[in-house]
């Protein structure tokens, strides 16, 4: 039995992580999270009585807190999520992307490491940082070409931008002080529990209130998608079994124009929820197409070769049972839907 300690463990990819953890593992999880508007603690509400669960609030800019929960709980694995992860808000605010993303990994980093050099041999040897990061980091591309680990750094917003810094330092605390720290880069992740700012659960939260589907542009912008739950289990082979100074790229081998995300929601939805409309009518005529988001990068995609031949991991779930699913838990979960929409003003 190991114990994770984990930043933003409430928020969308975070809580699905401590489900997996929690569900099919026997480790013990500590899960600090700031909760933003973007957490939801109903998203671990099943594993509150859980003795090997422990929930802190709090920021990780906050250094005496941070130090005091090493010292009480003496983490052997550090899996960093926190973060502002909207792009469009870093577009109207960057401040807080600065704060958390780039302030905050520093100074969880720097905890960690006199952390790490407190530890007897045993415990350091095992002892690994892991920075959850994004393919944004590595800009946009052409119709042509895919993300590996060598891409070079080259973000568009604000958001990849400050994620791109954390990076940089978390690659640097290992070149320079030896922080035994790994990276992985994913793609735009969906699923159930994700707040709905981003593309999937925007669009089916707004198909369930029959209100304008909305897309960027022509819509024509490609990103490489991934199911949640692919995605942490790919996160625990890393934490496991990566190799310490290494960086993963993680895809769903999914590469999908925005139009066609929409439309493929559009048909489940017309086949599991028809809309309510006399006469019958099809979500696809709620498809409106808005101004551009500006800096919009134009294409994502993934090459996971390296995951899948060094760790053995691929994903298990299919764009359309992954969007099968998702829906599915939308539609069952509404109250949590209304829960989240209700605890912020911003939707
Ligand atoms: N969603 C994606 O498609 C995607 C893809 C690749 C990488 N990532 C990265 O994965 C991580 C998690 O993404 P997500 O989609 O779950 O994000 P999210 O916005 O759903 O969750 C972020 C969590 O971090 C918490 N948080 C924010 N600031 C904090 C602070 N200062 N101190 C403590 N907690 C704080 C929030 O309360 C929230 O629970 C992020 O680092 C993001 O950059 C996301």
């Amino acid at each position: 039995m190991s114990c994770f300690l984990v930043t933003g463990g409430s928020g969308f990819i975070g809580s699905a992580y401590i489900r997996f953890l929690m569900n099919s593992t026997n480790h013990q999880v500590i899960n600090i999270d700031k909760l933003t508007y973007a957490s939801n603690l109903e998203s671990l509400e099943m594993m509150e009585k859980n003795p090997r669960y422990h929930f802190v609030r709090g920021d990780i800019l906050d250094e005496k807190l941070l130090g005091g929960l090493f010292k009480e709980f003496h983490p052997d694995y550090v899996v960093h999520l926190a973060a502002e992860s909207h792009v469009d808000r870093s577009i109207q605010n960057s401040r807080n992307f600065i704060e958390t993303n780039i302030f905050g990994t520093y100074n969880l980093l720097e905890i960690s490491r006199k952390y790490w050099l407190s530890l007897n041999s045993k415990k350091k040897l095992k002892f690994k940082f892991h920075h959850i990061s994004t393919d944004e980091v590595f800009g946009s591309l052409s119709s042509m070409g895919l993300f590996n680990e060598e891409s070079p750094y080259d973000p568009s917003s604000p958001y990849s931008a400050s994620k791109a810094g954390s990076d940089h330092l978390v690659r640097s605390w290992h070149k320079t002080y030896g922080l035994p720290t790994l990276i992985s880069n994913c793609s735009n992740n969906y699923g159930p529990y994700q707040f709905p700012e981003k593309l999937i659960p925007l669009t089916i939260m707004n198909a369930m209130e029959d209100k304008p589907i909305t897309i960027y542009g022509d819509g024509m912008n490609v990103r490489d998608w991934i199911f949640v739950e692919d995605h942490v289990e790919a996160m625990y082979a890393v934490i496991l079994k990566g190799e310490v100074g290494n960086s993963y790229c993680i895809g769903g081998d999914n590469q999908k124009t925005n139009v066609e995300v929409v439309h493929e929601l559009c048909n489940i939805l017309d086949a599991i929820l028809p809309r309510n409309t006399s006469p019958q009518s099809s979500y696809h005529d709620l498809i409106t197409f808005i101004n551009d988001r500006p800096g919009h990068d134009f294409r994502y995609a993934i090459e996971s070769s390296k995951i899948h031949k060094n760790l053995q991991w691929k994903p298990a779930e299919t764009f359309q049972s992954g969007l099968e699913k998702t829906i599915q838990w939308y539609i069952k979960n509404r109250s949590w839907l209304e829960n989240t929409k209700s605890s912020t003003k911003t939707l």
